[in-house]
């Protein structure tokens, strides 16, 4: 178990290379299992989640190497089962998506209940009604016995799916499925997210006939085969190139973010200029720095599925309203729970108050450096940036959590400027990581 040391205080400068996006490609493997031929996914993130990932596409009997630097070549006809049943399933969210490829692949998926950041209650429901109106039989929501689901469906049929929330997994997972199904599938209500868009990408690549991806109505014709033999590249990480933006903001930096897609920020770097950041947009960059002199305004965010405020960039954006003048409000819209890192910040001077799905910051100067926790993924990469804004030196504990989702952070802040380290816990109080 170690911690990130950061000794923070001193303002980012230069340019960052932002990775391919986790959320797409944990997305894009399950899809590669359903191909009957092999592919080359390239520009697929070093993040731990990717390699969990990796590793149960392995244990499902997929051919899977590194063919050189972030790039791999997938074999999906030497699959083996459809069961995917082992604990290394419930150690991260993604691990659902084998519902949709095994179905779809073999007729038949057994699978362990995902994991994930605990934002709360993370039902399923919606992917498991769903594949039912596909005419698979199996596994209810409300009776997952010990914590296996078992569907079957010889055939999946296509039909018409709606969500009551625009679900990013459960729209993903059921294009999965409905790729091989027979006759049209057509999502209503479809989540929009730049991932869900990747995914689709990489299924038309791959022979499949999937229309309307990006929008809230997504049509999926199903095909027999999907022939595969190509190369794809994941787009690049909407949520990294957010955080790094925040990350040059709070420290009074000036950072150029390269190889992101600017439209896909737009839902932050709208909100960055509406506080007084200068946010500079080229064709794949993005350049974050403040006005000699500029005051930063308070305002509200309120989180939502794309092209709404990511609710993945929420816990990075208050940790930017805390350095901003007066009192701003985070409406968090998704997830039933996701300010368990405010009291971590408190520890370094926040003051934010709590209720329910709002919390209420009023402005400070600068945090204090102190012994904090990374509560999940996106939780520790907000202490980072609070740790970076910080005089003296702050350590975060449980920092395997930040490495599920980003890349390496170490390399890449030392090369803005930034004091950061690894260090092992025995160095200091032990964490409570899981
Ligand atoms: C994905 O989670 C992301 N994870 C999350 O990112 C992200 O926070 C979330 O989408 C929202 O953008 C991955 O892509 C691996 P949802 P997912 O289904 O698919 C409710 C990160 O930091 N819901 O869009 O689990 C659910 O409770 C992670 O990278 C149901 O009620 O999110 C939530 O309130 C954290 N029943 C809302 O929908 C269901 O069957 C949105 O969830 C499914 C979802």
């Amino acid at each position: 178990m170690y911690s990130y040391k950061i000794i923070g205080g001193k303002p980012l400068k230069g340019d960052v290379s932002i990775s391919g996006s986790k959320n797409a490609v944990l997305g894009v493997l399950a899809a590669a299992m359903m191909l009957d031929g092999p592919c080359t996914l390239e520009n697929v993130p070093d993040i731990s989640d990717v390699h969990v990932m990796v590793d149960l596409c392995r244990k499902i009997g997929a051919t899977i190497e590194e063919v050189g630097p972030y790039t791999l070549r997938i074999d999906p006809t030497t699959i083996n089962t459809y069961q995917a049943t082992g604990p290394e399933v419930s150690k991260i969210r993604a691990s659902y998506y084998l519902l949709g490829a095994l179905l779809a692949r073999c007729g038949k998926a057994y699978l362990r209940l995902p994991g994930g950041c605990n934002f709360g209650q993370r039902p399923i429901d919606y992917h498991l009604r769903a594949f039912k109106a596909m005419g698979a039989k199996g596994t209810n929501a409300r009776d997952i016995d010990n914590g296996i689901i078992k569907l079957e469906a010889n055939p999946l049929k296509g039909t018409r799916v709606f969500f009551d929330i625009a679900s990013v997994g459960a729209t993903i997972n059921v294009m999965l499925a409905a790729t091989k199904a027979q006759g049209t599938t057509t999502i209503i209500n479809a989540a929009r997210e730049p991932h869900i868009v990747d995914v689709a990408n990489f299924l038309n690549s791959m022979g499949a006939k999937i229309k309307g991806a990006g929008t809230d109505t997504i049509r999926i014709t199903g095909v027999p085969t999907l022939p595969g033999n190509f190369s794809y590249s994941i787009i690049p990480d909407q949520i990294e190139a957010g955080t790094y933006m925040i990350a040059a903001a709070v420290t009074d930096g000036d950072v150029t973010i390269r190889n992101l897609i600017p439209t896909h920020m737009e839902p932050l770097s709208a909100k960055m200029r509406e506080m007084g950041y200068q946010v500079d947009e080229d064709e794949d960059s993005i350049r974050v720095y403040k006005d000699e002199g500029t005051e930063i305004e308070c305002t509200n965010f309120k989180t939502a599925p794309y092209p709404g405020f990511p609710t993945d960039l929420q816990p990075q954006a208050v940790v930017l309203l805390c350095l901003a003048s007066g009192m701003s409000k985070m409406h968090e819209n998704v997830w039933e729970s996701r300010f368990q890192y405010v009291a971590e910040l408190q520890k370094m001077g926040a003051s934010i108050t709590c209720m329910e799905r709002i919390a209420l910051v009023n402005g400070i100067d600068k945090f204090k450096s102190a012994y904090v926790n990374a509560t999940d993924l996106r939780a520790g990469a907000a202490l980072v940036c609070a740790a970076l804004n910080a005089e003296g030196t702050t350590f975060i504990s449980s920092a395997s959590r930040i490495d599920r989702g980003y890349e390496n952070i170490v390399e890449k802040l030392t090369a803005l400027g930034a004091t950061i380290e690894r260090v092992e816990n025995s160095e200091y109080v032990s964490d409570d990581e899981a």
